[in-house]
C-alpha cells in the first residue's frame, strides 16, 4: 500500500488555509498536511489551531521542505520560483499556485525538477480550457486569446491601474485596462493573472499568447473568457468565477483545483489531457 503523501504548505492565507482544511477531512490516510509556514508567523499559528494540531508550524522554510514529500506554494508570485528552486533542489516535490512568477523561469525550472527526477504541478486554478489547448498544441495553433474581467475592487490598490485610469472603485463603465502579450500582462497585474501564465505555458507561450484584462463596476464574479484557433478546431471556454471568502481577489476554483490535482497525484487512474 502506498505511503501517507506528507505535505507542507507555505502561504497560510485564502489558499494554504482551505487546502489545508480540505486535506484533513477529505484526503485521510492518503495525504496529510505535517507542517505549515508564512512569513507572517501568527497565520500560520492560527492555521495550525484551526487544524488542532501541535508542532505543526515550521521554523523557516527549509525545515519545512525536510519534513515533507510534497510541498504546496500559495504565497505571492515574487516568491514562488525561489520556492520551487529550493524545494527541487532538495529532492522534494513541489505544487505552485503563484504561477505568474514562474513565466520566464519555467526552462530552468523544467531542466531542474528532470535533473532532480522530481515533479513540478501547475494546477488550471480558475481557467477552464488547459485540456484542449493541451490536446490543441499537438497539431497547430494559430492563436489562444485570454480576456479577463473582474470586478472593480479585484483591481484595488495596483499602481498601474491607479495611475493610469484612477480609482478603480470609481469607473462607472467596463474599462479594458490591458491589452497586449500575456508576457507583459504578468508584469504589471502579477497577482491578478495566474491563468495567462497557466495558459501561456500550456500552449503557444507568453509572446503569442493575447490577453485583454477588463474592470467591470456591473460583475461580482471573475469571468476567464479563452478561445483557441487550431488546425483541430476552435475552442471556447467561459467560467465564471465565485470570490474566495477570504481573498476576492482569488476565485475559489483556484482551490478546487489544487485539490483536484492532489488527487491526480495520489490517484493510479489520471483522466483528462
Ligand atoms: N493559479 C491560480 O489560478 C491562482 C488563483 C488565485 C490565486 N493564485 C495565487 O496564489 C497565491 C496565494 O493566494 P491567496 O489568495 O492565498 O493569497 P493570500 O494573500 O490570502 O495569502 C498569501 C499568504 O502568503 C504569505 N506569504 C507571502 N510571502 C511569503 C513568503 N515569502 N513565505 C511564506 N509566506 C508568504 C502571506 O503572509 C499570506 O498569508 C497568490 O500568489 C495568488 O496570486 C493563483
Amino acid at each position: 500500500m502506498r505511503k501517507v503523501l506528507k505535505i507542507g504548505i507555505v502561504g497560510c492565507g485564502a489558499i494554504g488555509s482551505s487546502l489545508a482544511k480540505i486535506i484533513k477531512n477529505d484526503f485521510k490516510g492518503k495525504a496529510k498536511v505535517v507542517c505549515l509556514f508564512d512569513i507572517d508567523k501568527n497565520k500560520a499559528f492560527q492555521l495550525a489551531q484551526v487544524l488542532g494540531y501541535n508542532n505543526l508550524v515550521a521554523k523557516d522554510l527549509r525545515s519545512l521542505i525536510k519534513k515533507s514529500h510534497l510541498v504546496i506554494e500559495a504565497t505571492h508570485a515574487h516568491f514562488s520560483y525561489a520556492i520551487a528552486r529550493k524545494t527541487l533542489l532538495s529532492g522534494k516535490d513541489i505544487m505552485v499556485m503563484s504561477i505568474g512568477g514562474l513565466l520566464d523561469k519555467y526552462e530552468n525550472l523544467s531542466k531542474l525538477a528532470l535533473r532532480k527526477n522530481r515533479h513540478v504541478y501547475l494546477p488550471s486554478g480558475a481557467l477552464c480550457g488547459i485540456d484542449g489547448l493541451k490536446a490543441s498544441r499537438e497539431g497547430k495553433i494559430t492563436m489562444v486569446r485570454l480576456t479577463t474581467t473582474k470586478p472593480v475592487f479585484a483591481f484595488k490598490g495596483v499602481e498601474y491601474v491607479l495611475q493610469k485610469f484612477g480609482n478603480p472603485e470609481n469607473f462607472k463603465k467596463e474599462t479594458v485596462l490591458f491589452s497586449g502579450s500575456a508576457e507583459k500582462a504578468v508584469k504589471i497585474f502579477p497577482q491578478n493573472i495566474n491563468v495567462a501564465a497557466v495558459l501561456s505555458m500550456a500552449g503557444i507561450g507568453a509572446k503569442n499568447t493575447c490577453v485583454r484584462i477588463i474592470a467591470s463596476p456591473f460583475i461580482k464574479r471573475n469571468i476567464h473568457e479563452v478561445e483557441i484557433y487550431a488546425q483541430s478546431g476552435k475552442l471556447y471556454t467561459k467560467t465564471e468565477n465565485i470570490a474566495h471568502p477570504d481573498n476576492p481577489k482569488t476565485s475559489f476554483l483556484a482551490v478546487l483545483s489544487a485539490v483536484a490535482t492532489l488527487r491526480k497525484v495520489l490517484e493510479p487512474i489520471q483522466i483528462g489531457t
